[in-house]
């Protein structure tokens, strides 16, 4: 933790948030040191040869012998200490993401007839990531920081770091082209997400906002804000041309599966560690994204219907899993967290300005609709690509028609709606969260 005086928002934007990259680092690091070898070269050889078990029938004997090789190759190798890695952040970092995309492909690679109520993570695994999270204080599986904001590279070290010159899903479960622009979508919106980032600082900077010419500023601020959300909603659906949803749906999403992630996803259970049930293993989400919570901070949405807002939340919003944005927090890097709580605390909360100040209420709805204009696209795009895949019978490009058919019945006895990668009631979750944005306006 950071000592008291060094807690307030802008202290923790110098020191948290990059101003070039945001939360995104100033630049990953490739590789682990020598020591650290046989988790990288785990990983390379997890991406040549794993496919997901669900998609490996009974017949498929080499597909089934190099599964179960590289399992028993990870179940042999010994605990590496962490403590080289310690003094380094980066380095911590690397670890986090290598042994959760490790654990991941380690579960998800399982032929599903091997798999019953639960998976066993060897300690080779399971020791090292529950050391290294509870260090950078994040949850100990795969997270948004490993799929996005550390999961690029430069494509040309000389040249500084510009969406342009970054190279996005370094690391990637089914290889597709899909998968890594899925993750290139988020990432943008991450980049765009550093003007953001920038612009709630200068606010918090401001000397005081109550003089003309602070409203006049507040108000190019937000007019800011808005010019960026709307290339955030335009990324956004940018991406139906670039992720192909049955690709998304069969060959991708159930990669980021976490624990019991639905009726017939097993509970993971870590060698020597703590009781699963203890533990945040939902799997990545871009509710994880630590730009888009620094958002709603700044316009005040409020997810858990704490407030008294027109107009009340409907019956199916109070159904919703209200808790779900602020359980999406613990999966962030423990200093990412840190600067959104002292987002929170601010002592010049721009809504309630808004309030007092009729010349600030406009262009703080503006930005309000804005980011439920991004919410409602955002909903067509989870419908398009989980709903409707998920009541699809089509069958999809590249995945084995036995496959799909047991994904398909094995959905047939869920309970009919579809849930999110945190095993959330998806359009319930989304909707409760567009109506929360668009309660956050200023009524006349
Ligand atoms: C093909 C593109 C996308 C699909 C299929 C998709 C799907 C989903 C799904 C299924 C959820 C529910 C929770 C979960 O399962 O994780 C979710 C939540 C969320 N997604 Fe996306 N997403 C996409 C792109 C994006 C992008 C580019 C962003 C921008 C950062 C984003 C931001 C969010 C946020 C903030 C949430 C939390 C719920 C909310 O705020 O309403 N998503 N998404």
């Amino acid at each position: 933790m950071y000592p008291i005086d060094l807690l307030s928002p802008s202290h923790l934007f110098n020191n948290v948030v990059s101003t070039n990259t945001g939360f995104l680092p100033d630049k990953p690091i490739p590789r682990l040191p020598e020591a650290y070898s046989a988790w990288e070269n785990a990983l390379s050889r997890a991406q040549e040869v794993l496919i997901l078990g669900e998609n490996i029938t009974e017949e498929d004997a080499q597909r089934r012998a190099d599964g179960e090789l590289w399992r028993s190759q990870i179940r042999e190798l010994p605990v590496i200490s962490i403590n080289d890695l310690k003094a380094d952040k980066q380095l911590l970092r690397r670890a986090h993401k290598v042994l959760a995309f490790l654990v991941h492909f380690f579960v998800h690679s399982i032929p599903s007839d091997q798999t019953a109520g639960s998976v066993l993570i060897p300690r080779s695994l399971a020791t090292p990531l529950l050391a290294v999270s509870e260090i950078l204080r994040m949850a100990p599986v795969l997270t948004f920081a490993d799929t996005v904001l550390w999961n690029w590279d430069l494509i040309n070290p000389e040249l500084p770091v510009t969406i342009e010159n970054m190279h996005f899903g370094v690391e990637l479960f089914s290889g597709t082209e899909d998968e890594r622009n899925f993750w290139f979508g988020n990432a943008k919106v991450e980049v765009l997400g550093v003007e953001m980032l920038q612009l709630f600082n200068e606010y918090h900077s401001l000397p005081n906002v109550s003089d003309f010419a602070s409203v006049c500023k507040i108000n190019r601020l937000l007019t800011r804000l808005v010019a960026i959300l709307d290339r955030v909603e335009e990324t956004l659906t940018s991406m139906r041309d670039l992720v192909d949803p049955s690709v998304f749906y069969w060959q991708v999403r159930p990669w980021f599966n976490g624990s019991a992630s639905g009726p017939s996803c097993p509970t993971w259970i870590f060698e020597d560690g703590p009781d699963a049930s203890t533990l945040d293993l939902s799997g990545p989400s871009a509710g994880q994204s630590s730009v888009m919570h620094a958002l709603d901070i700044f316009l005040d949405v409020d997810f858990k219907l704490q407030q008294r807002r027109y107009p009340a939340p409907s019956e199916s919003n109070k159904r919703a899993d209200v808790g779900f944005m602020e359980r999406m927090r613990r999966y962030m890097p423990g200093a990412h967290r840190d600067y959104l709580s002292h987002l929170a605390n601010t002592t010049r909360p721009l809504r309630e300005l808004a309030k007092s100040t009729p010349a600030v209420k406009e262009s703080y709805n503006a930005a309000v609709s804005a980011v439920r204009k991004f919410r409602d696209s955002h909903i067509r795009i989870a419908c398009l690509y989980v709903v409707s895949m998920a009541r699809s019978t089509a069958i999809p490009v590249g995945c084995p028609v036995f496959a799909m058919l047991q994904r398909m019945e094995r959905q047939k006895n869920q309970t009919g709606r579809s849930t999110g990668t945190g095993g959330n009631e998806l359009s319930l979750l989304l909707k409760s969260n567009r109506d929360a944005t668009a309660r956050a306006a200023i009524k006349s």
